[in-house]
C-alpha cells in the first residue's frame, strides 16, 4: 500500500508531489464515504486523537473532529482558554500530560510559527499542524487543491491561481503557494504592497497589486481575510479603503471574459474582501471547500496512522 514520506504533517513544504497526490486521491474515496447514509468507517478504531487548540477556530476544529469520528477514532478536545496554560504550564508539559493518557496523535493549532515542528521532535505521537501562526496551514491548502481539482475537472498543472489579500500574515497563502507549485500550477499573489512580503518573487510566484488584473488572469481566485489580529501596525489606511481597492463584487466576476472559480478559507469578512453577492454567487465554491475539508482531513489522518 502506498505511504506518505513523513509521519507528521507539519507543512506542505515537507511533502513530496507524490504525497500530495496520494492524499488527494485518498480524499476522493473518503468524500464518497461521507456522502453515504452511513458516513462512518472503522479505519482508526484503535487510535486516540487529541485536538489541541491554542488559537480560535470554528471550521478547522470541527472539521478535524468530524473527520476523526467518521474514521471511528476516539477523540478528546483541548482548548487553551480555560486550561492550565493560564497557570504557566509549558507547551511541552501540556502535550506530554495529554500523551500520558495514551493519545496516539496530536492535531494542534498554535499562534507560534514552528511550534508543531518543535513538538514533533520531542514526542512519540504523530503531529498534524492545524495552523501555526502566520506560517503554514497544510490541511487548508490540501482541501483548497482538492476543491480546485474537483471544480476544474482535472489536475492543476498549468492552471492559473491567484491568491488575493493579506499574503504577509496568512498561513493559508504560504501553504497554498507550496501546494500549488508542487502540482505545477502557475501562482500569482495580489494585494497592497504592504501586505505582500518582499521575498515573494523569490518563491517563483507572480506579484500584482491590481485586483482586476489578477481576476482577469486567473482560473481560480482564492481570496483571504485581512488578519487584523496579527497586525501590530497599520498596513493600509482603513478597511473601507481596502475594500474600495481590493474588495471583490459579483459584478466584477460577472464581467470577466471567462469563467472564474471563487474560493475563501473562511471566516469571510463580508463587505471587506468580498461583497455578500460575490460570496454567495454561482462562481463561489466556498461551502464545497468546507465539505471537502472533512474528506481531506480523513485522508491525512488515515495515511499518517498507516505505519
Ligand atoms: C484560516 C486560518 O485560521 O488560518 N481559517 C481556516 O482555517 N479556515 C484563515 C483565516 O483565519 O482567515
Amino acid at each position: 500500500m502506498p505511504q506518505l514520506s513523513t509521519r507528521h504533517l507539519l507543512g506542505i513544504k515537507d511533502l513530496t508531489p507524490n504525497d500530495i497526490q496520494l492524499i488527494l486521491e485518498t480524499a476522493t474515496q473518503f468524500k464518497d464515504v461521507i456522502n453515504r447514509p452511513i458516513k462512518k468507517v472503522p479505519s482508526l478504531r484503535d487510535i486516540t486523537i487529541a485536538n489541541v487548540f491554542f488559537e480560535n477556530s470554528t471550521r478547522t476544529r470541527l472539521s478535524f473532529e468530524l473527520a476523526e469520528k467518521r474514521l471511528s477514532a476516539d477523540v478528546v478536545n483541548f482548548s487553551a482558554s480555560g486550561s492550565s496554560v493560564k497557570k504557566g504550564e509549558t507547551l511541552l508539559d501540556t502535550v506530554n500530560n495529554i500523551l500520558a493518557m495514551k493519545v496516539d496523535m496530536i492535531v494542534m493549532r498554535h499562534s507560534s510559527p514552528g511550534s508543531p515542528h518543535y513538538l514533533s521532535s520531542r514526542i512519540p505521537a504523530n503531529v498534524v499542524n492545524a495552523g501555526d501562526g502566520t506560517h503554514e496551514h497544510p490541511t487548508q491548502a490540501l482541501l483548497d487543491s482538492f476543491s480546485m481539482r474537483e471544480k476544474l475537472g482535472g489536475d492543476l498543472a498549468g492552471k492559473r491561481i491567484a491568491i488575493i489579500g493579506d499574503i504577509t500574515h496568512s498561513r493559508v497563502a504560504l501553504s497554498n503557494i507550496f501546494c500549488l507549485q508542487k502540482q505545477g500550477a502557475d501562482v500569482m499573489v495580489c494585494g497592497p504592497t504592504t501586505l505582500i512580503p518582499k521575498h515573494m518573487a523569490a518563491l517563483g510566484v507572480r506579484v500584482s497589486h491590481d485586483v482586476r488584473e489578477a481576476l482577469q488572469w486567473c482560473d481560480v481566485a482564492n481570496v483571504l481575510r485581512i488578519q487584523l489580529e496579527r497586525q501590530q501596525i497599520k498596513y493600509f489606511p482603513s478597511l473601507r479603503e481596502y475594500s474600495l481597492y481590493f474588495g471583490i463584487s459579483r459584478q466584477m466576476l460577472d464581467e470577466l471574459d471567462r469563467p472564474i472559480v471563487l474560493m475563501h478559507p473562511g471566516p469571510i469578512n463580508r463587505g471587506v474582501e468580498l461583497t455578500s453577492d460575490a460570496a454567495d454567487s454561482p462562481h463561489s465554491i466556498i461551502l464545497d471547500q468546507v465539505e471537502n475539508g472533512v474528506a481531506v482531513r480523513m485522508a491525512v489522518l488515515y495515511l499518517l496512522a498507516q505505519e
